[in-house]
């Protein structure tokens, strides 16, 4: 391997997020407007390209891949491209495959993924009850992700739950959705709603519900007990005494966990991110398709991008309109 990704902050890089496609079959009122515009189908790095992006930061020391979106699943052949990571699995150089999908498409997929050498999906899902599951995401249908996760379970992957924390939609589901959880054997993640892309009308700072509220109800009920930190991701994680399951918070806004931060963000485009709050990015594409016979201007590319790469995040809930206060979407980075 060559030297190793270090930013500016001594935080070594090992964790690429990719997302493959800004599309997705739903429309989660927090994360797109009704009538989005989605890019032009030319305008997305090819698989092959996809392939060389991740095959080089692999070189670089990245060891976790998680593959997002928009929707990961929605994009056409992206099989092809999980069974063209396996390489990198069966070397040792990378250590995890993985993906963040709405599990629309799980059914059709999981024994692919498992096959692929994915071991572990999480599944966002923000309500267990059909009519509330149709509003948030505007059409979709709750039958047919439940369906992907009994598929994903068969398979043999690990399911964590994401739900975005909405008060006044789900705070009522909090024990629901723990019990459910701790039947299946999945862990369960609640996610702080962040402020990014303009969505339209609705106002992020009314369905802002603070995860310390949440984790003090589920004191009410469980024995709490904090855990260390042991995914490589941005959650904090405790454990249920009574069920034995794992919850986890991500919290931006309220406990910033930027200084352990350990990944970046390549968007379907190919600009680098180098931090889902802040708007700085480097274009990978342009070192990447201009050198297509050696691979040292796109390293040089890479490592010049996490030179860059900041202290931490500009979130701020503390202004009264924090609608598009980023005005990038999370479909676009990948969350
Ligand atoms: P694990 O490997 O299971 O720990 O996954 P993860 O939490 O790294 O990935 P996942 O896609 O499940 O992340 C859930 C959500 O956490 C994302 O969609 C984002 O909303 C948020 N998130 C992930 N990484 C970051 C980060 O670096 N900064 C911020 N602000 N939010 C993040
Ligand atoms: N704030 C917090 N989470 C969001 N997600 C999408 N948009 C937002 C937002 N504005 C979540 C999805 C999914 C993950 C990929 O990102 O619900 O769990
Ligand atoms: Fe699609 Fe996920 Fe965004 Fe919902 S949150 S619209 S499922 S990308």
């Amino acid at each position: 391997m060559s030297q190793p990704l270090i930013d500016p902050f001594h935080r070594p890089i090992s964790y690429l997020r990719v997302s493959v496609t800004d599309r997705c079959d739903f429309r989660c009122v927090y994360c797109m407007s009704e009538n989005m515009n989605f890019l032009p189908k030319k305008e997305l790095l090819t698989l092959e390209e996809l392939d060389r992006m991740c095959s080089t930061f692999i070189r670089l020391g990245v060891e976790k891949l998680r593959i997002t979106g928009g929707e990961p699943l929605v994009r056409r052949d992206i099989m092809t491209f999980f069974q063209s990571m396996t390489r990198h699995l069966d070397s040792g150089a990378l250590k995890e495959l993985t993906l963040t999908t709405n599990g629309s498409q799980l059914a059709r997929f999981a024994d692919g993924l498992y096959a692929a050498g994915v071991r572990r999906v999480n599944v966002s899902l923000d309500t267990m009850d059909d009519q509330k599951f149709a509003d948030i995401t505007r059409w979709g249908r709750l039958k047919q992700v439940m369906e992907g996760i009994d598929a994903a379970q068969k398979a043999g992957l690990r399911v964590k739950i994401n739900a975005v924390a909405l008060k006044g939609f789900n705070e009522d589901e909090l024990f629901a959705m723990t019990e459910w959880c701790a039947e299946r054997d999945m862990d369960l993640t609640w996610i702080e709603v962040m402020p990014m892309g303009d969505i339209g009308n609705e106002n992020r700072l009314d369905q802002y519900w603070k995860l310390s509220d949440l984790r003090d109800r589920l004191r009410e009920q469980y024995t709490v007990t904090d855990l260390p930190d042991s995914t490589g991701g941005p959650a904090r994680y405790v454990r249920l005494e009574e069920t034995g399951q794992r919850i986890g918070f991500i919290t931006p806004l309220t406990h910033n966990f930027c200084e352990s931060c350990n990944r970046v963000r390549l968007t379907c485009t190919g600009e680098l991110f180098m931090c889902l709050g802040q708007e700085d990015n480097a274009d990978l594409r342009a070192a990447l398709r201009n050198h297509p016979d050696s691979e040292e201007p796109l390293e040089e590319a890479i490592r010049a991008a996490i030179r860059l790469k900041p202290k931490g995040h500009d979130f701020d809930y503390s202004r009264q309109k924090i609608d598009g206060q980023m005005s990038r979407h999370m479909s676009h980075t990948g969350g």
